[in-house]
């Protein structure tokens, strides 16, 4: 199995996700305490992730951490893409700094859109939902890639490290793809460790919040960013941690850099051995390598390197369109437009498929199944914040109290609701926008 970022396949088998892509499961150990954690990290949206750990801590010991995440401009935007951008601003609020990647190069590649196209739908479209879904300016910068020069010039430095056969196995390239497709996991790459420049921040944890879709550009830029780094912390094979070396220049400076600096952090028992380009820390455990391995990628920009630590990702399940398969712009009748009418978002709620048995008697008599009707999708994820109310629903919906009728007649008053809310707050968004943009 592959997993194609631009086809339109959902990836619904999580636990093969996992198990063949070595994604790791979003417990509620790395969650539950962080700050007023977010309805879609409580009800298991989130079904995934890689090095989370690292942000939990960053949070919990109030270290700087960003979020970088990007949208291709490509037609409206739908409750799918909201999703992104209510996580976004969720973590804006316990402390993240925020930066959007205008993914407008990959639309233009991958898409067949003009630059002049996307621009227009980021412009009018993207970017005053993002203001009226309640990103805060502050903290937050929005870019388009076709303008960022870091970005355009880390995706083909970077890209040094990454050879064809290795893009081959990864998305199943064949010989007619064009080699602006080829090249845009690599400008994602130069989104994603951008953000790690001195420029914008330095070196620090980043957070790619993403559909699980997305997974192979997060392998990608997991590999290319510890590829690119100069050292190495690990347990040798006689069970020993060890600083070695990864590249040929420097070696005495880089020695002698990161012996200074182990013994600032209180190693003293330093075995250095120059034709390994190693030193072996003999009062360090295992406990101890992310902090070595931190600072000495922060050391590394002295050097002339990136020291980026790897970026960390969450990855969380698409919501059904409202036809039983995908929500997709393409087929407007599977997805709510954020710029919907209510009385449009109403009619395709309407319509939509439910978990509702056949007749009415028969609902009432064996009950509804939640767990396979988007309208309960609806709620979950974009309606009802009160966990105890959206529980209710489950177990009336469960026990036949509930019928579909007026159950999809609620998720339409509140649809209404939301909808109206984000178009009162999109009529200002527009001139808030030179805030947001660099
Ligand atoms: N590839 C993403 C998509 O298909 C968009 C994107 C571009 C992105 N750059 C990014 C996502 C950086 C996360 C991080 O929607
Ligand atoms: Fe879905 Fe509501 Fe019908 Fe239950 S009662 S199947 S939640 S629409």
């Amino acid at each position: 199995m592959k997993i194609d970022p631009w086809s339109s396949a959902t990836y619904q088998d999580y636990k093969r996700l996992r198990d063949e892509f070595g994604i790791e499961e979003f417990t509620e150990k790395l969650w539950k305490d962080l700050p007023h954690p977010h309805k879609l990290l409580r009800r298991e949206v989130i079904i995934g992730q890689r090095g989370f750990q690292l942000i939990h801590d960053s949070v919990k010991t109030k270290k700087p951490w960003a979020i970088l995440t990007g949208l291709m401009p490509s037609g409206k935007m739908h409750l799918g893409h909201k999703m992104v951008i209510d996580e976004v601003i969720y973590y804006q609020s316990i402390g993240a700094d925020v930066n959007l990647a205008v993914a407008d190069i990959e639309a233009f590649a991958t898409r067949g859109h003009t630059l002049k196209e996307t621009k227009d739908y980021a412009l009018n479209e993207y970017i005053p939902n993002y203001i009226a879904l309640g990103l805060k300016p502050e903290k937050t910068r929005i870019y388009f890639q076709s303008t960022n020069t870091e970005v355009k010039d880390l995706a083909y430095l970077l890209g040094k490290k990454i050879n064809w056969s290795q893009m081959q196995a990864t998305y199943g390239f064949n010989g007619s793809i064009n080699m602006a497709h080829v090249f845009s996991p690599l400008v994602q790459t130069g989104d994603i460790l951008h953000v790690q420049l001195e420029k914008y921040g330095g070196n620090r944890p980043t957070l790619v919040p993403v559909g699980v879709d997305q997974d192979p550009h997060i392998r990608l830029c997991r590999d290319i960013a510890q590829a690119h780094r100069f050292y190495n912390v690990t347990v040798t094979k006689d069970n020993k941690i060890g600083v070695f070396i990864k590249i040929d220049e420097n070696i005495d400076k880089l020695l002698d850099n990161a012996e200074k600096i182990l013994k600032t952090l209180k190693f003293n028992k330093l075995k250095r051995i120059t034709k390994y380009k190693a030193i072996y820390i003999e009062d360090a455990t295992e406990q101890d390598i992310q902090k070595i391995d931190e600072t000495l990628a922060k050391s590394e920009t002295k050097f002339g390197g990136y020291g980026f630590f790897q970026p960390s990702a969450t990855f969380h399940r698409f919501i059904t369109g409202l036809t039983g398969d995908k929500m997709s712009s393409s087929k407007p009748e599977s997805a709510i437009f954020l710029t919907d009418s209510p009385k449009d978002a109403s009619k395709k709620i309407m319509n939509s498929k439910t978990g509702g048995a056949v007749t009415l008697a028969e609902q009432k008599k064996h009950g509804g199944r939640p767990d396979e009707c988007v309208v309960y999708e609806l709620f979950l994820y974009h309606l009802i914040d009160d966990d105890k109310e959206l529980h209710d629903i489950y177990t009336s919906c469960k026990n036949g109290a509930k019928m579909c009728g007026e159950c999809k007649k609620q998720a339409s008053q509140l649809m209404e609701k939301l909808l109206l809310s984000i178009q009162e707050k999109r009529k200002k968004a527009k001139e808030k926008m030179k805030k947001y943009l660099v």
